[in-house]
Order: C-alpha cells, then sequence, then structure tokens
C-alpha cells in the first residue's frame, strides 16, 4: 500500500461509484440484505496468504498513537483498492493491552471525513467511548465542517486522545467507526481494527499462542471496476445524506469475503491445535461456519472473554459485531491437507471464506482445560425491570428507516435512564434479523421465546444475533461510568438509518 494524496479519494468521493455495477441479486440465505456484484474479476479461493494485523507499537508504555489516513492497499491481487485506514492500513493495528493497565489511544484524523471512534467491548468512561455525535475533524478542517443537522456533540479538530480504563477481563474486543449517519461506508471503506485485553487468568491456560493464535477479521466487500470498495451510499462524500440506495436499506452485502482485509486467503499451519478470535466485521453478513472434514470449533471465548468451560460446536453461527474466541485442533490432519473454513449460509463465491494448508508437523503442549475461567451464574433478582425493543422497519423523520420502539435515534430527546449497578432484562423483539448491541457492560442471554439461551449464546455477550420473529431476553447490569452510551443494531446499514437508542447510566 502507500499513501495517496486526497485527490483520487475525493475523486471516489464525487461519484466514482457511479460507475460501479450497483446491480445486485438476491437476499443471501440467512442475511438481511442484498448483494452488490463486484464489476472486476475475482481471483480464486485460497491462493492469498493470510494477513495478520501488526501489533501497534506503544509512543511510551500505554500510549499509542494512531493516524487516520487514506492510503492504497493490495486488497485484490494486482489492483489497488483506497482505503480509509487507521494507520493507513486495513484491518488497522492491532492494540494489545492488560486489563487493569490504563491505555490511552491518540487518534489523528487526516482524513477527508469527521470520524469517531469507538472501542467495541470496551468498559469506557462515556467521554471516550465514541457518542456518535463526538466528532474528530479532519487535521486543518475546523471551519469547514457545518456539522449534522441540529444535534451537537463534543467536537474536535485534528487530535482526541482516547482513554481506556481496561478495568475488564481479557477479551477480543475491536475498534471502528462509530460515527452518526456514516458508520457503514466508514467501517466498509476500512476503519476497523483490534483491541485485546489479556490477563492472568488467560496467561496462565496452556492455550495455543505465538503464532497459533490468529486474529480472524471476517467482512465482506465488493468492487468497482477501478478496484474501489463499491458502496451503494446515496452521499459518497460521505458527509451530506445519509443511508443508501433503497435497495439496499435492508443491508449491503458484498461478494468478495476478506479475512484480515485478503480474499478467502490461505494460512499456512502446523499440524496442532490452533486459537481463532473470529470476528464478524461486516456490516450486514451473517456467517455460518464450516470446517472440512468435521473438524469441530471448540468455544473457548465470546464477546466479553472466557466461558467457565469449553463448549463444542460443529457449526458457528457469526452475526455482526460478535466475536468467537474458539481452538480447532488441526494435528490429525496428514501433511499436505488443505483445511476449508466454509460459510453455510452463503451462495456461490460467498461460502468460500478461508482454509489452513498444513505444511508440517510440530510439537504442541496447547490444551483446551475443562475449566476455564470464573463466570458467575446468571443472577435476576425477582422484580428486576422489564423493558421490550422492539426493532422494526419504520418511519424515521420523514422516510423509511428502521426503528427501535417505533422512533429512529434522537439523541437529544429519545432516551432510557437505567441506573448503575441495577440489574434489568431487556427483551429483544424483531420481524428480520437484528444484532443487538449495547455499549458499557456486557449482558447475559437469559432465553431465545420460550426456551433458554442459544447454541452460540454462552458467557458474557455485547451483542446478540436475534433472528426473525425472535424474542430474546437478556440481562444487562451497567457499572462504573454515569452517562450517555447506545443500544443499536449492528447492522450497520440499519444502524445509520436510525436503529439506535441512547442508554443513559444514572
Ligand atoms: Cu461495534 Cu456501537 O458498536
Ligand atoms: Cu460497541
Ligand atoms: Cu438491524
Amino acid at each position: 500500500m502507500s499513501p495517496v494524496g486526497r485527490r483520487r479519494f475525493l475523486a471516489l468521493l464525487g461519484g466514482a461509484a457511479a460507475g460501479a455495477a450497483l446491480a445486485g441479486c438476491g437476499p443471501a440465505t440467512g442475511s438481511t440484505g442484498r448483494q452488490l456484484v463486484s464489476a472486476l474479476p475475482l481471483p480464486a479461493p485460497y491462493g492469498v496468504p493470510l494477513p495478520v494485523p501488526p501489533v501497534a507499537r506503544p509512543v511510551s508504555p500505554g500510549r499509542y498513537l494512531i493516524t487516520q489516513r487514506v492510503a492504497e492497499q493490495e486488497v485484490l491481487p494486482g489492483v489497488r483498492t483506497p482505503v480509509l485506514g487507521y494507520d493507513g492500513i486495513f484491518p488497522g493495528p492491532t492494540i494489545e493491552s492488560r486489563s487493569g493497565h490504563e491505555v490511552v489511544v491518540r487518534h489523528r484524523n487526516e482524513l477527508p471525513v469527521p470520524t469517531v471512534v469507538h472501542l467495541h467491548g470496551g468498559h469506557t468512561p462515556p467521554e471516550h467511548d465514541g457518542w456518535p455525535l463526538d466528532l474528530l475533524l479532519p487535521v486543518g478542517d475546523a471551519q469547514g465542517w457545518t456539522g449534522h443537522h441540529r444535534m451537537t456533540g463534543d467536537v474536535v479538530e485534528g487530535e482526541r486522545d482516547h482513554r481506556y480504563p481496561m478495568t475488564q477481563r481479557a477479551a477480543t474486543l475491536w475498534y471502528h467507526d462509530h460515527r452518526m449517519d456514516f458508520t457503514a461506508p466508514a467501517v466498509y471503506r476500512g476503519l476497523a481494527g483490534f483491541h485485546l485485553v489479556r490477563d492472568g487468568v488467560e496467561d496462565a491456560l496452556p492455550l495455543p499462542r505465538g503464532d497459533r493464535e490468529l486474529p480472524l477479521m471476517l467482512c465482506d466487500r465488493s468492487f468497482t471496476a477501478d478496484g474501489e470498495f463499491a458502496y451503494p451510499g446515496l452521499d459518497q462524500g460521505m458527509r451530506g445524506l445519509p443511508g443508501v440506495e433503497d435497495a439496499w436499506s435492508a443491508g449491503v452485502l458484498g461478494d468478495v469475503v476478506l479475512v484480515n482485509g485478503a480474499p478467502w486467503p490461505v494460512h499456512e499451519a502446523d499440524a496442532a491445535r490452533y486459537r481463532l478470535r473470529i470476528l464478524n466485521a461486516s456490516n450486514a453478513r451473517r456467517y455460518r461456519l464450516v470446517l472440512d472434514g468435521g473438524i469441530p470449533f471448540v468455544q473457548i471465548g465470546s464477546d466479553g472473554g472466557l466461558l467457565a468451560a469449553p463448549e463444542r460446536h460443529d457449526v458457528l453461527d457469526v452475526a455482526p459485531g460478535e466475536r468467537f474466541d474458539v481452538v480447532v485442533d488441526l494435528s490429525a490432519v496428514p501433511v499436505g491437507t488443505v483445511v476449508r473454513m466454509t460459510n453455510a449460509l452463503g451462495e456461490g463465491r460467498t461460502a468460500d471464506v478461508m482454509a489452513f494448508r498444513v505444511v508440517r508437523t510440530a510439537r504442541d503442549d496447547s490444551a483446551v482445560p475443562e475449566r476455564l475461567s470464573d463466570v458467575e451464574p446468571v443472577a435476576v433478582p425477582a422484580g428486576a425491570p422489564l423493558r421490550t425493543f422492539a426493532f422494526l422497519r419504520g418511519d424515521t423523520g420523514g422516510h423509511s428507516g428502521w426503528t427501535i420502539n417505533g422512533e429512529g435515534f434522537d439523541p437529544d430527546s429519545r432516551r432510557y435512564g437505567t441506573p448503575l449497578g441495577q440489574t434489568e432484562v431487556w427483551r429483544f423483539v424483531t420481524a428480520v434479523h437484528h444484532p443487538v448491541h449495547v455499549h458499557l457492560d456486557p449482558f447475559r442471554v437469559l432465553r431465545r421465546g420460550s426456551g433458554g439461551p442459544g447454541a452460540f449464546d454462552a458467557g458474557w455477550k455485547d451483542t446478540v444475533d436475534v433472528r426473525p420473529g425472535e424474542v430474546v431476553d437478556v440481562a444487562v447490569r451497567f457499572t462504573g461510568y454515569r452517562g450517555r452510551y447506545v443500544l443499536h443494531c449492528h447492522n450497520l446499514e440499519h444502524e445509520d438509518m436510525a436503529m439506535m437508542v441512547a442508554v443513559h447510566t444514572v
């Protein structure tokens, strides 16, 4: 990749997507949305090596500087794609932090658009959490920005420090853009990265580590004939009119599956156990992952860190925003074998995800212990308040969008107050798929309809996949910080089209 001047990106923003094949096909199985067809030839699967995002180096202990800028990256072989990148790369650099040790990340915005940084899964004070209107304006653009309609936030120009106390257990977090109305195109164009939290509990376990611990960011993208990310946004400049062309209002699905920014990559592996931290960073696509040869996914952790005990899955359903920490055992796979990880919900090319090519036998001292961590049993006190949130299509300020309890996001007037320390039952009700995400503290899934939690609901969650026609009850309890946070759908098109509500901890 190389830095590019603003000219090419601004040209892109000026309407290059008009040349893209914005024709779609029918909705892909299991996902809410419509697939965009790429306008250039796509590579064969399992030919590109799996990249692993670089680990960010602190400028001093616990302090990081990330510069958001436009760069070109070879996403498809031989094709240059402009990305909006943290440090100019997609995925951004991985931040590694320790539980209990504060981290300060200074973000500098050299992009042509405002941004907002959110640490997804972070137990973060409100002024550092990435409230959607706390804009970070581009360097030198303090005057030029006219703002988001009447709404206001804490707007700064150039740089902002995000202070993360990291008073939380080890877990796979991720950071991504969260700007009001424009989260979906910003993440689609590259603004996403991992943030891993480690702690002593996890260190003491004999889990695969080093080269055998891989973060895997799954997302789907489509490309214009020029090699740009094709996104059917109404305002290609990402400044004025929010939302996407009507045909994609349920969600934008790409026809290329990327893992860590590479199309259908292959990883040369030892015949050994691997720990995979799987993140679905797609705007709208859900995956049902399957490994060749019936190799199971042994789940050791969820959004909020280690489970109490491992859970074995033959398939793994992953909705946008969710993380699954799994161990896969390749030790019995003969050298020379390719083990594919496919997507049973995909059609055509989106049925492929990535592959492991086992290239050598190797010593392996790792194990998955029967007990992993302490996860307290879910306790809901009698008389805990019950609040219902209905996720439905609806009118949001005169146009069709996505609503919660009949209303689109209005940060200034509509909000839910919840006292710190109080356990509440939140009931999520939907017609179509909505991955529902809550900021500040993770929750526990109590039940789906009249049944118990689903197969993929174990442990501490911050995003739950609410399936069509389902009623999902979760137990929430907020701790630590008073202020404004959000609850929203993590289908990013739905989020941008107002499926979000302010939660004020009091
Ligand atoms: Cu991953 Cu509020 O977002
Ligand atoms: Cu979040
Ligand atoms: Cu949704």
